[in-house]
């Protein structure tokens, strides 16, 4: 055995030059600066990548009113708690001089942090870096930040505002899509995953934010669509810009595509970090508890004269969620599609519940096509994480029209009862007016396992409305009265004593209580508070087929 010194001053030794380049900082007198050289490697590193595409491409940025990725992260997590990864990683394409382009970090800035004091993880895309293109390296750094929030029970967060397939990489590029589709399609269910929209995403990228649970879109400055307008002109000769194509407005009221339509990045940015504060990090949590001051037993007597003794006057079923929730706060989902149906988030006594109202200020209330769509992936998205149900029922029935039954409402309207159906979470319904026909039986009725059925006593539970009903079931008898209109009112109201009011269905216990609207708060509460620790579930098989 040689000295301890003796053999580290050998540095020429060939089997270790790593070991012999360690050891010589050890010994050398100039270790020191070798140390701030290596330090200084890092520094000059990290700076390129915060630099991301250079000053230039940042001030083209800002004036087109957008702000990079690392300013929207800051902006998104609680102050100082963004730990990147990869911050180093760089794409490996040789083509078309891409070699000479490395910038590190590669478009996409990923890493975890806290909001609200919750973990999250994040990528954001960085548009000054090749138009924040998708590499491969790229890529993977996303599917980094995916798996690690899976194996966490994390939500996961994504800032879109990218050309897309980075063009020089090619099919490297498309597979690296495939493998983000992938792993959105595995978390979802097992943890909440949120799209903003904050720039360009068009082509296939849109299918990551699709499978998402939440899309969040930034008005004139975000855009989203599977062919862009020069494709759509070429094939159908149609002409249209972009913004009415794919923007906010068009996915936020006509598509629905698109949950949430806000004004700027920073108002967008807040509004997730709102929504997270609902929503329970995984799908074996439950959402965070907010205590309120807000009594659990307070009467609103207001809600007395909420509905209109006019049964076909329209009311605003917001005002009716308002006066029973927590502090009147009701933080509304998909607020400007399908508007005759309300769904979003409030709490009760503290504790999140998700809201699903027939709106009779929208074509009656009416189920339809888009109201079913846009009800049932809801009723998923809160029984998938936890989060009990309160239902609101003001509804007529179906719309009718060739344009929905040839638009498949058949299909789409199972869907929402579908959804209801295999809801396991606590479910409580009330009914303030009109529950007719099948939409009664959809609309998280006892016979799909709603656990508590309330009823106002303004209730209507019939097959359908009393004019409808004896035109058809007293034909013969109107024709044949020697005064059709007098008898008509007596036969109308003959119907409305016997069917337009709770009491038939509450004689069958199909309504639990029926409860005085002033009480409604008091009674929606006790119900969650005995339903706390349900227990229910389906069947074991590999899933069930959602009539898509
Ligand atoms: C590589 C790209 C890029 C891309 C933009 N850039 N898109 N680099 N691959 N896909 C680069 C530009 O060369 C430019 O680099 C910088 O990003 C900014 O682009 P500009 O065109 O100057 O910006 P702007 O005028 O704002 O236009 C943005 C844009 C446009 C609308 C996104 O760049 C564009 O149309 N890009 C191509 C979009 C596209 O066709 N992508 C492929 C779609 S198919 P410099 O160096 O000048 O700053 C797809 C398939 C996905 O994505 C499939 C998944 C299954």
């Amino acid at each position: 055995m040689q000295g301890l010194d003796q053999p580290y001053r050998d540095l020429s030794c060939p089997i270790f030059p790593a070991t012999a380049r360690y050891l010589e900082r050890l010994v050398s007198p100039q270790a020191d600066s070798i140390h701030e050289q290596k330090q200084a490697r890092l520094d000059e590193l990290l700076r390129r990548a915060e630099a991301g595409g250079g000053a230039a491409r940042i001030e083209r940025q800002h004036a087109a009113g957008k702000l990079c990725a690392r300013e929207r992260i800051d902006l998104l997590l609680d102050p100082s708690s963004f730990v990147e990864l990869d911050a180093l990683a760089m794409h490996q394409c040789r083509d078309f001089g891409m070699e000479e382009q490395r910038i590190p970090g590669d478009g996409v800035v990923t890493g975890y942090g806290l909001i609200d004091g919750r973990t999250v993880f994040i990528y954001a895309q960085d548009f000054t870096v090749f138009g924040g293109s998708l590499s491969g390296a790229y890529a993977r750094k996303i599917c980094k930040v995916m798996d690690l929030a899976m194996e966490n029970g994390a939500p996961i967060i994504g800032l879109n505002d990218s050309g897309g397939a980075r063009i020089q990489e090619g099919v490297v590029s498309l597979g690296g899509y495939a493998d983000i589709f992938l792993r959105n399609t595995l978390a979802s269910g097992v943890v909440p995953q949120i799209s903003a929209i904050m720039g360009p995403c068009a082509g296939g990228a849109v299918y990551s934010p699709a499978i998402t649970d939440f899309i969040a879109m930034v008005e004139d400055s975000s855009y989203m669509f599977v062919t862009g307008p020069d494709v759509i002109k070429t094939v159908t000769h149609e002409e249209v810009d972009k913004e009415s194509l794919g923007g906010a407005s068009a996915h936020s009221r006509k598509s629905g595509v698109c949950h949430f339509a806000t004004p700027d990045e920073p108002t967008c940015i807040a509004l997730i970090r709102e929504l997270l504060s609902f929503i329970p990090s995984n799908n074996v949590e439950n959402a965070p508890e907010r205590p309120t001051n807000d009594p659990w037993n307070r009467k609103n007597p207001e809600l007395t004269a909420k509905v209109p003794s006019n049964p076909n006057k329209p009311y605003d079923i917001r005002e009716v969620i308002e006066g029973v929730v927590d502090d009147n706060y009701f933080f509304e989902v998909h607020e400007n599609y399908a508007q005759n149906i309300v769904v979003g988030f409030s709490r009760m006594d503290g504790q999140s519940v998700g809201i699903i109202a027939n709106q009779p200020g929208h074509l009656a209330g009416c189920l339809d096509i888009e109201a079913s769509i846009k009800g049932a992936r809801f009723v998923r998205f809160c029984d998938a994480f936890n989060i009990p149900l309160l239902t609101l029922v003001d509804v007529p029935g179906f719309l009718p029209g060739t344009q929905q039954e040839w638009g498949g409402i058949i299909k789409h309207g199972a869907k929402l009862l579908y959804a209801f159906a295999e809801a396991t979470v606590p479910k409580v319904t009330l009914i303030t007016r009109k529950a007719y026909g099948g939409a009664y039986d959809v609309m998280n009725s006892k016979h799909i396992r709603a656990d508590v059925n309330l009823a106002w006593p303004t209730a209507e539970i019939a097959v359908m409305g009393a004019e409808g009903a004896v035109n058809i079931i007293f034909r013969q008898q109107l024709k044949e009265a020697a005064d059709p209109a007098q008898r008509r009112a007596e036969l109308v109201a003959e119907y409305e004593e016997t069917f337009n009011n709770p009491y038939k269905a509450a004689e069958l216990g199909f309504i639990d209580r029926v409860i005085k609207p002033e009480d409604t708060r008091r009674e929606l509460i006790s119900s969650f508070r005995m339903l706390r620790n349900k227990r229910a579930t389906n069947p074991p098989r590999k899933h069930g087929n959602i009539p898509l």
